[in-house]
């Protein structure tokens, strides 16, 4: 699905990826661990082909895509990446149902194809009634399951989870743990989650630690 060959990138002074490689096959969950600070955002980014690296390669499906220009790059995001982002998941303003309909809004697709996947998602997530709801009147946990079901949204073939439980407590965090693995059983889409959480049950297929630059196995 997707490759890193070789990324490196720096701020200034400061060298964040030095030499990253990974692959993320269709269907996989994998994990990337690490310190706060480390680079796992940079990372998820430069995969989910949000940044470009300094230098290597990033493979989308085998067809690199470092030199592609910005819009053929946002229609493959469009398409097909969903993003569970660290921080500011949802629009404040837009209801539950606006929120996980926008990457299809952004799509220009039809308000009937909209509504019927929205509909389809809130409640595979048992989420039925909250559609009018405002986000900021959710709990974190609910919050979180409006989140993935808008990185669904778009029937996405990897799903770019950033520290997806960072601010939920352990029942809330494990619940999302358990919708991200049943995304990938029940839908064959791959997963590329990043914790600090150094735990070593997690219920993924590959983990990797990020640590001065480079992935370990
Ligand atoms: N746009 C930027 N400009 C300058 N420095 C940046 C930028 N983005 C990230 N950095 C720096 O790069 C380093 C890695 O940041 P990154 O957000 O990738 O870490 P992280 O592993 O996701 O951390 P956390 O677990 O706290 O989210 C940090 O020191 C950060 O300050
Ligand atoms: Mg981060």
């Amino acid at each position: 699905m997707i490759e890193l060959k070789d990324v490196h990138k720096r701020y200034e002074a400061m060298k964040v990826l030095d030499g990253v490689n990974l692959e993320v096959r269709r269907g996989e969950f994998v994990s990337i661990r690490g310190k706060s600070g480390i680079g796992k955002t940079t990372l998820v980014r430069i995969a989910g082909l949000l940044e470009r690296p300094d230098s290597g390669r990033v493979l989308f499906e085998g067809r690199p895509v470092t030199m592609l220009n910005e819009g053929e790059r946002s229609n493959i995001r469009l398409g097909r990446i969903g993003f569970i982002f660290q921080l500011h998941n949802l629009i404040p303003n837009l209801s539950v149902r606006e929120n996980v309909e926008l990457p299809l809004s952004l799509e220009g697709i039809r308000k009937e194809e909209r509504s019927r996947k929205t509909e389809e998602l809130l409640s595979y997530f048992d989420l039925e009634g909250f559609g009018e709801r405002n986000p900021g009147s959710l709990s974190g946990g609910e919050r979180q399951r409006v989140t993935i079901a808008r990185a669904l949204i778009n029937d996405p073939d990897v799903v770019m989870a950033d520290e997806p439980t960072a601010s939920l407590d352990e029942e809330n965090a494990e619940l999302v743990l358990e919708m991200l693995e049943r995304i990938r059983d029940e839908r064959d889409v791959a997963i590329v989650l990043t914790t600090t959480n150094m735990r070593d049950d997690l219920p993924t297929d590959t983990d990797y630690i990020l640590k001065d630059g480079k992935l370990e196995g």
